[in-house]
């Protein structure tokens, strides 16, 4: 009974509506925010540029246009120095995008840059398989990268073909042979896999992390297809459109075939052994997303950068940051917010929430640990909440909820700037009047 669509679907609408809040965001003017008072930093740097734009792709990216690009990076590195003049310290690093490897002088010069100011522990940079090329994975070796995160999406060629990721990054079987040259090198290998494709079948699922465990790569992060209005509409053509039904049956499989030889490090990222780290929102208690189109998480405060290339340069050149909306949590989402982040990552250690909140994190939230635990979705002890299977599947549907209500703002504010996103990177070029792109949410 409580394994079925119905109760999925009726958590979803409770859920939806507790966190209605979460991204209610208001104007703001590229002013610096303050260091946090409590909990470490991490440092998430956007970079939107892909040479192919994927269809099913719901993050901020970009055509690549190599001198955009460099004027991008040094804008970057700019924005960077300026968190470290503002007392800003950050424990590791985060290269995400669109495609950080998309030109790798500007990104090896940007990483030397964030590991002289801040001696960050982790370096973490997705790629795509054709940038695993020996000369690059050297270079990244070198430069102290430390995880290593390579998008595949799946090894099935049919799925390949319809995402139009063949042609350019290669088959199935080309992809596998690039990762395996890539094993061993980093720390972390992380391998992207896409479930819940609308034309993919749970034999070919099952294929897909059949190839994954033969890799040598000692990590897999396996997301839910994200969607938002935009994405559905371009996916409708050769993708189709997701049916979420399918989702359980693909998240049993997932835990059926990896477990136990991969351990599970948040709902939707399985590590060997238990080794290596997840993405950047499960560790960080406070994050700072620089560049365009990046969110920063600061002492209960949301913020969110300018989408427009062209305002992201023109804010930094006038000594801002490139953040142009954020939102205040309440008290009460912020302790959800917390609670959201911590349970997705498995866990939520009692002793810690008592010192971070005090007693009013465990009054507030009651009737949401309690719904947690009658509904067996997590387990407790003396140490705190431990998340089940049966939880973990539904952790993973609420932040795929979540971020679908984030792509949902990425939408909105991509709207602002579509003149300029559609347009020649030449023609970028040109000093044509900027615009911001700080509507509020509606
Ligand atoms: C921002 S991409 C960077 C990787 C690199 N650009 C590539 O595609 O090879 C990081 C990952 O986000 C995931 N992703 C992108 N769009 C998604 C969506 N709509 N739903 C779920 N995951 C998505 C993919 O697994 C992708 O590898
Ligand atoms: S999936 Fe990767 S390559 Fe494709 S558009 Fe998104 S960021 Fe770019």
């Amino acid at each position: 009974m409580l394994d079925s669509p119905v109760i999925d679907s009726l958590l979803i609408r409770i859920f939806r509506f507790r966190t209605r809040g979460f991204l209610r965001m208001e104007e703001v003017d590229g002013a610096m925010p303050a260091v946090p008072q409590e909990g470490g930093c991490q440092l998430y740097v956007h970079i939107p540029f892909c040479e192919t734009l994927c269809s099913f792709c719901s993050f901020h990216r970009v055509q690549y246009c190599p001198e955009r690009a460099r004027r991008y990076f040094a804008a970057l590195r700019e924005e960077i120095r300026r968190y470290h003049a503002a007392g800003h310290r950050f424990t590791d690093v985060y290269f995400g995008g669109g495609t950080p490897t998309a030109e790798p002088a500007e990104l090896l010069e940007t990483i030397g840059l964030v590991r002289r100011l801040f001696g960050v522990r982790e370096i973490s940079v997705e790629t795509n398989p054709k940038d695993l090329r020996p000369d690059l994975l050297e270079q990244l070796r070198l430069a102290g990268v430390t995880r290593l995160s390579v998008g595949v999406q799946s090894f099935d060629d049919r799925l390949l073909r319809e995402m139009e990721r063949h042609e350019k990054y290669g088959g199935g079987a080309e992809i596998a042979d690039r990762i395996r040259g890539a094993a061993g090198l980093f720390p972390t290998l992380n391998v992207d896999l896409i479930f819940n494709q609308p034309h993919q079948t749970l034999a070919s699922l099952e294929r897909d992390l059949e190839i994954f465990q033969t890799l040598g790569a000692n990590q897999v992060s396996c997301y839910p297809l994200m969607t938002s209005p935009s994405v559905l509409r371009r996916m409708a053509g050769a993708m189709g459109t997701p049916d979420r039904r399918r989702l359980r049956q693909f998240y049993a499989t997932i835990l059926r075939r990896l477990q136990p030889e991969f351990t599970p490090t948040s709902a939707w990222c399985f590590t060997r052994r238990g080794q290596g780290g997840d993405e950047y929102i499960v560790t960080a208690e406070n994050y700072v997303g620089v560049g365009s189109g990046a969110f920063s998480y600061l002492d209960g405060s949301l913020y969110a950068t300018t989408f427009s290339l062209q305002g992201y340069e023109k804010l930094i050149a006038s000594g801002r940051t490139g953040i142009v909306t954020r939102h205040r949590l309440g008290e009460t989402d912020r302790l959800r917010y917390t609670l959201l982040v911590k349970m997705f990552g498995l866990s939520l250690d009692r002793a810690w929430a008592q010192r971070r909140y005090g007693s009013k994190f465990f009054r507030r939230l009651w009737g949401e640990l309690r719904t947690l635990e009658v509904l067996g979705a997590a387990r407790r002890d003396a140490a705190g909440w431990k998340l089940t299977e049966r939880g973990m599947y539904w952790l993973m549907l609420m932040m795929s909820e979540f971020f679908e209500s984030v792509n949902a703002y990425r939408d909105s504010m991509r709207a602002h700037v579509q003149a300029e996103l559609a347009a020649e990177p030449s023609a970028l070029l040109a000093p044509a009047a900027v615009q911001r792109n700080l509507a509020p949410l509606g």
